[in-house]
Formats: structure tokens, C-alpha cells, sequence
């Protein structure tokens, strides 16, 4: 076994900057009251991490490409037969199954944040935005972040223990990889041919992300 470099730095950051935000969004909705102002400030990094992801799914790269990952039915099935069987499959980046899960969590994460924006508590807490929407639009966005915030928990709770079931089921220690950027790779099967984009074309499309959020709550917010 070789290690072969499989994430960039950019997909390992978003990635372990979003876990702990999105376990603050979380706690804090629930908790309420005062809670609710690292409410909005952990909603709106959300919000500009999940701007800059969907860019770079399109500029980043290959195996941060939606292009890379989004695979059609048939790999999919190929992949879980390889799964049933117990056989091993190496994957550079995400696996056909894996895949299609980031998309729901990316999807599940977008309407989170930006319903947010619209929500109101009617007691302590209205969403930057709400005040232009009409009060009904306002109470739709706000049961659409209340329930979809449960989707959003089943999703990551699936894909955790999708995680554990590599490690303890088939000896994948994907963790190490999303931290490190390295798999173990065999000698044997030929290394796939990946390119890596520039570090800078992430720092600025993060930047533009991070402005976008910003700007729009400045020149809009109440
Ligand atoms: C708050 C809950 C979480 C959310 C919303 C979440 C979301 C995501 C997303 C969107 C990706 C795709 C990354 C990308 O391509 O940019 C991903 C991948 C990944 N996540 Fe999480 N994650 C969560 C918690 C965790 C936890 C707690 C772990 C570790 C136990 C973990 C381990 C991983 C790993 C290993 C991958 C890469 C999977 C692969 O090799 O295909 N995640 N996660
Ligand atoms: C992915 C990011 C987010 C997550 C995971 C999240 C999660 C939650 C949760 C769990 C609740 C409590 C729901 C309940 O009481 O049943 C909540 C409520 C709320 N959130 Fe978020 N939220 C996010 C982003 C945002 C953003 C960006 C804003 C606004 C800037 C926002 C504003 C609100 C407001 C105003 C409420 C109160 C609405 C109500 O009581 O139903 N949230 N959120």
C-alpha cells in the first residue's frame, strides 16, 4: 500500500469548519432565548461556507467536483454489490452511494440557512431578511427550518454511521483521510489521475463567498 493524496485542504477545512458550526446551529435553535444571536452569527458562516463549496464543486478539485462524485445508477449499484460481497473498493474521492448523500446534505444545508434568514420565533428571534416577506411567507420559511432542520439531523446521523460502518465493517478509515488528505492505496491498482486546484483560487472564492453573505445582509438586513 502507497498513500495517495486524495482531498485538498479546502474540501478538509469546509468540511471540519461546518461540522462544529453546524453543531452549534443545532444546539443553539434548540436552546433558544439568548442563545439565538450565535444562532444567526454559526447560520450565516454556514451560509457562506455552503456558497463557497457549490463554487468550488465546479472549480475545485477533481475529487471536490460534483462532476467526480455524482455518479448514474449503474455505478451505483456496482458499488453496493461490491459492498454486499465484502470486497474491498477504492475509491479516490467520494464512492458512488457517498456521493449522492453529499448532495442531500449540501441540498438540506442550503434550505437551512437560507429559510433561517426569513424565520421568526414571534418572541425573541426574527431572521435578517424576514421583514421582507409577507407574515404568511414568513411562517412557511419558518416550519420549512423547523422541519427540515430534523432532515438535516437524520441525514448527518446516516452519514456518521456510514462513516463507522467503514471503519468497523470494512477496516476504512475514511476519517483519517478527510483529516490527513491521504488514502491508503494499493500497489497494485493503478493511481487515478487527480488534479489539485490552486490553494488561491480557493482563498478566493471563499472571500467572494464570504462577501456575497455579508453585502447582501448589509445592504438588505433589517
Ligand atoms: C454535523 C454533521 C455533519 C455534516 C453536516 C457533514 C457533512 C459532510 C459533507 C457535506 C461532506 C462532503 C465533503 C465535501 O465533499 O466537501 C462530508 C464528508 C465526510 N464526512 Fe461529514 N458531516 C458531518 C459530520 C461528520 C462527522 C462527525 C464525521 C466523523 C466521524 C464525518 C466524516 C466525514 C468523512 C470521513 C467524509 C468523507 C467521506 C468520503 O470519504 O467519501 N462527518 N460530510
Ligand atoms: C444550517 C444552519 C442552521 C441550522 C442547522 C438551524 C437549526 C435551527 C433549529 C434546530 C431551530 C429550532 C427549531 C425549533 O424550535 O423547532 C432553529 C430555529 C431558528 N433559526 Fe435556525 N438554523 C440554521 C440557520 C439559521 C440562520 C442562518 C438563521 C438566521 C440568520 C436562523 C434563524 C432561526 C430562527 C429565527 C429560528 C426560530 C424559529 C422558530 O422558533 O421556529 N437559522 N434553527
Amino acid at each position: 500500500m502507497s498513500d495517495l493524496r486524495v482531498w485538498d485542504l479546502p474540501v478538509r477545512l469546509f468540511h471540519w469548519a461546518l461540522v462544529i458550526l453546524v453543531v452549534t446551529s443545532v444546539t443553539t435553535g434548540l436552546t433558544g432565548g439568548n442563545a439565538m444571536s450565535w444562532h444567526e452569527r454559526s447560520g450565516v458562516a454556514i451560509l457562506a461556507l455552503l456558497l463557497f463549496r457549490w463554487g468550488w464543486g465546479f472549480t475545485g478539485s477533481t475529487t471536490a467536483r460534483f462532476s467526480d462524485f455524482l455518479n448514474g445508477p449503474r455505478k451505483v449499484i456496482d458499488f453496493l454489490v461490491v459492498v454486499l460481497r465484502n470486497r474491498p473498493a477504492h475509491v479516490a474521492g467520494h464512492n458512488p452511494l457517498g456521493g449522492w448523500m453529499v448532495l442531500f446534505l449540501m441540498l438540506s444545508l442550503t434550505l437551512q440557512a437560507t429559510t433561517g434568514l426569513f424565520a421568526d420565533d414571534e418572541i425573541f428571534t426574527t431572521g435578517p431578511l424576514a421583514h421582507l416577506v409577507s407574515g404568511s411567507t414568513t411562517s412557511l420559511l419558518t416550519s420549512i427550518h423547523d422541519t427540515n432542520a430534523w432532515v438535516l439531523i437524520t441525514l448527518a446521523g446516516i452519514h456518521v454511521a456510514a462513516v463507522l460502518f467503514h471503519l468497523l465493517v470494512r477496516h476504512e478509515n475514511l476519517v483519517r483521510a478527510m483529516v490527513s488528505g491521504r488514502k491508503p492505496w494499493p500497489d497494485e491498482q493503478s493511481q487515478p489521475l487527480l488534479r489539485f486546484a490552486a490553494g488561491w483560487l480557493a482563498a478566493l472564492l471563499f472571500a467572494i463567498s464570504l462577501g456575497v453573505v455579508l453585502a447582501t445582509l448589509a445592504l438588505l438586513g433589517r
